[in-house]
């Protein structure tokens, strides 16, 4: 069964690397240090990007579409997710509910959320700002999307330069439409990262709690990057 995924795996990796009818058009609402790194990345791998932006005009969203290259563009993220099969959200987490519902209709489209929901704490520690998980609130504003969650649980300079850790860096994963999951550990396997599905998006709130633990250990002085290691 194992080799019959890194099949599927390298089959959908080399047909994305050539730009086959496998490319997509990937909306990425918000236009910060991730939209920066992964809007670059994902044009490499043969990727329509449009930036969807509350101010598409401005001087450093031009220049991130330009550094984007190979057809990129921006607009407003309702006009940007309306063309999209994807749509990442990477956005600040309490902007989510605001921005999704703006998105107008997700129904069918593979949503990604990257956010990362916390409070700081007295102790100055990052602690739980929702019941369930801002993945999970994303699936209940559009029940029709494919939401997973991915891509959270560590620095976007790891994202661009995963081998500069000095070891693979593992990604988890979870939704609940399995070919959702197939396409966002497609995309995260061509960013050189080592995507791990996890489950169900039920599981979301646990994934969002590993980047509380990242980011406080980083705070603490003893930061680290995941690498869950295949059991035999
Ligand atoms: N930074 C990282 O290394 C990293 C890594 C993994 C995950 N994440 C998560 O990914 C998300 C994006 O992170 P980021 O570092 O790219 O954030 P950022 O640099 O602050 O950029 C967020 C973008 O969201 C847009 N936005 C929409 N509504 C907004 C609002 N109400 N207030 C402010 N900005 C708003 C803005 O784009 P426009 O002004 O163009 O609309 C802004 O550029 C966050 O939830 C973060 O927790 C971050």
């Amino acid at each position: 069964m194992k080799y019959v995924y890194q099949l599927f795996l390298s089959v959908l990796l080399t047909a994305t690397a050539v730009g086959t009818a496998l490319a997509d058009t990937i909306a990425i609402i918000g236009t910060g240090a991730v939209a920066n790194a992964i809007g670059p990345m994902l044009t490499a791998q043969g990727h329509e990007i449009v930036f969807g932006s509350r101010n598409p005009d401005r001087d450093d969203v031009r220049e991130l579409v330009a550094k984007t290259g190979a057809g990129a563009g921006a607009t407003t993220p309702a006009e940007a997710a309306a063309d999209a099969d994807i749509v990442m959200v990477a956005v600040p987490w309490d902007a989510v509910e605001t921005v999704v519902r703006g998105l107008g209709n997700l129904s069918g489209k593979i949503v990604i959320d990257l956010t990362n929901p916390r409070i700081i704490g007295d102790d100055g520690l990052r602690n739980w700002a929702v019941d369930s998980s801002n993945a999970e609130i994303i699936q209940g504003l559009a029940p029709g999307a494919r939401v997973v969650k991915a891509l959270n649980t560590m620095n976007w300079r790891t994202m661009v330069d995963p081998e500069a850790t000095g070891g693979p860096v593992s990604v988890p994963i979870v939704g609940d439409d399995e070919a959702a999951k197939a396409k966002v550990v497609a995309l995260v396997a061509g960013m050189n990262l080592e995507p791990i599905d996890l489950g169900p998006l039920r599981y979301a709130r646990i994934v969002e709690g590993m980047y509380l633990l990242w980011g406080n250990a980083n705070t603490l002085g003893r930061g680290f990057n995941y690498y869950l290691r295949p059991a035999p």
